[in-house]
């Protein structure tokens, strides 16, 4: 007897970063830092930065859209939109909220995700539970921020590290025979340790200080972690699957730092070849850089149809998670 279900498939891509591009040599201008620096220890070169009257709704909003038109889809198609983001427009409204209204899209539900780094992961994992249990069939994923709105720009220790983007998928529920070789989400893992609540954190906030504050990073404890379980999110899934990671095609990982996107890669013993790495031109982008580097992967013809893919992130809680889908 074959059984039908329901399962999420990423029907379009997009992304969307700001104009302005920041250089590590202007950076080195204004901070005690050096291009030679950032590249060895970051591999970042550069960064986007938002206008000033740029919102994280707007990234969002030019994200979707270029997503809805990768798959085809009309804007009055969405009835689900989640948004992953640390930085939004205000403290409420969801920035989800926001995004509905200036795309114009129906009445659905719209609500934010809050996972800082790993907020990607953990909104397709969302979204594909609501999508399974049938609250709606078309959604749009979204990953946008402004880190640059909440970096101290005199530390040196964090100021290089972030820059601006949003991408976006759209999910569609499709009934499937639930092969692991068809198409869509296959699995989704989360965790969170709030141990380390204080090693990457914001210095503010509206119930502790009233005010928005700035990004605080102990790099080396969040660096040491990230490897450890950014693996181990990735193993979880192919146990979870039985696929070995020589079946992977491609590992989108969180981009926060090439040595961190090496060394994981080489902890589950993958062909550099199928690690995707854009921290270099966007440097970390929070919850946009997996959709981000997706929308780049499918631009660059990296990433194509029936592939199996593996998505991976961490940052501040800590929070971390991955998820596995066959393009
Ligand atoms: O997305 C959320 C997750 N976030 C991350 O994954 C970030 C994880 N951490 C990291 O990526 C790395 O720890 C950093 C890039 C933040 C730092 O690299 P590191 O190799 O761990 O350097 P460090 O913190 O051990 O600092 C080494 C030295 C220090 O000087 P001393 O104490 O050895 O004299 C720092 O003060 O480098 C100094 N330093 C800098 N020098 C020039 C720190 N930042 C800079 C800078 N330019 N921008």
């Amino acid at each position: 007897m074959r059984t039908i279900v329901l399962r999420s498939l990423v029907a379009g891509i997009g992304g969307y970063l700001p104009a302005r591009i920041v250089t590590n040599a202007e950076l080195a201008l204004v901070l005690d830092t050096s291009d030679a620096w950032i590249r060895e220890r970051t591999g970042i070169t550069r960064r986007h930065v938002a206008a000033d009257d740029e919102l994280t709704s707007d990234l969002a909003v030019e994200a979707a859209r270029r997503a809805l038109q990768n798959a085809d889809l009309p804007v009055s198609a969405v009835e689900l939109i989640v948004v992953a983001t640390s930085t939004p427009d205000h403290t409420f409204p969801a920035t989800a909220t926001a995004v509905q209204r200036k795309l114009g899209a129906p009445i659905g539900i719209a609500f934010d995700v809050q996972a800082v780094c790993a907020g990607f992961a953990y909104a397709v994992a969302v979204t594909d539970s609501f999508l399974r249990a049938g609250h709606a069939r078309t959604a749009l994923v979204i990953g946008a921020e402004t880190f640059s709105r909440i970096l101290d720009w005199t530390d040196r220790t964090t100021a290089v590290l972030f820059g601006d983007g949003a991408g976006a998928l759209v999910l569609r529920a499709e009934r499937s025979a639930g092969r692991l070789d068809d198409r869509g989400v296959l699995a989704t893992r989360l965790w969170a340790d709030g141990r380390h609540y204080g090693d990457l954190y914001v210095d503010g906030g509206p119930s502790a200080t009233r005010t928005t504050g700035h990004l605080r990073m102990n790099g080396r404890e969040v660096f040491r972690h990230a490897v450890v379980r950014l693996a181990e999110s990735v193993e979880a899934l192919l146990a979870d699957t039985g696929f070995a990671a020589g079946d992977l095609d491609l590992l989108v990982p969180h981009q926060a730092n090439l040595r961190i996107i090496e060394a994981v890669g080489r902890r589950l013993g993958l062909d550099p070849q199928r690690v995707v790495v854009t921290v270099d031109r966007h440097a970390n982008t929070s919850a946009a850089s997996i959709p981000l580097a997706l929308a780049t992967a499918l631009e660059e013809g990296r990433l194509t149809r029936g592939q199996l893919v593996a998505l991976n992130a961490l940052g501040g809680g800590f929070a971390w998670g991955s998820a596995l889908l066959r393009f």
